[in-house]
């Protein structure tokens, strides 16, 4: 469990953690913060470090709210992965900027947020999640959503892909130095689904 706490502390002073997949599935590790926390510093963080694409997974009701449907009607990525068609916030620029990135994640992450307030497309792209979370699908979307809802904090988050300087994908041994060069949270989805299962109640 300590892992875990830890995660959802540093993610509720808005900071990033890392979420690695199964070895079986992508075997990749994303950045992961909570929506409404976003700053441009960590959108930042992300470009510079990481390098992979900025995501915003987001719950089927807060999609539904937003009037964001899926990006194509016959899913063929090959782990299905739920992509709506981008959005920029109205109040953007460029919509690529940390700044822009920062405020159009920040909208996604709040309740107040109306769907007429985005233009499309833009340069985030939302995830819907699947109801039940990693329970359900093993993928960062999932946990990131899973993570948000454990933090209290919001039904988004954003994530982004980590990749090697080289621009190869950083596997589960080269996740581990990052973390602790970035000093940060490493956890797996496997992790977080058996602190689910633990923490539901048997009835
Ligand atoms: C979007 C992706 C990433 O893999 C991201 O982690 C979300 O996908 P999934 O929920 O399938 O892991 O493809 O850049
Ligand atoms: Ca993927
Ligand atoms: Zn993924």
């Amino acid at each position: 469990h300590k892992k875990i706490e830890e995660a959802l502390l540093e993610l509720r002073k808005g900071n990033l953690i890392i979420v690695a997949d199964d070895e079986s599935r992508e075997a990749e590790g994303d950045l992961v913060g909570i929506a409404n926390l976003v700053s441009p510093e960590t959108i930042n963080f992300m470009t510079k470090f990481a390098r992979g694409l900025i995501c915003a997974p987001i719950s089927l009701q807060r999609a539904k709210q937003l009037q964001l449907t899926e990006m194509v009607q016959k899913n063929t990525d090959p782990f299905g992965t739920a992509f709506t068609i981008s959005v920029d916030y109205e109040t953007t620029v460029t919509g690529i900027s940390a700044y822009d990135r920062a405020k159009t994640i920040k909208a996604l992450g709040q309740t107040t947020t109306k769907a007429t307030m985005f233009h499309q497309p833009g340069h985030i792209f939302p995830l819907i999640g699947k109801e039940g979370g990693v329970l359900k699908r093993r993928g960062h979307t999932e946990a990131a959503l899973d993570l948000a809802k454990l933090t209290n904090q919001s039904e988004a988050a954003y994530i982004c892909e980590i990749l090697n300087e080289d621009g190869t994908m950083a596997r589960l041994e080269q996740l581990k130095v990052l973390a602790h060069s970035w000093q940060m949270p490493l956890i797996t989805v496997e992790e977080l689904k058996q602190y689910l299962e633990e923490q539901r109640p048997t009835v």
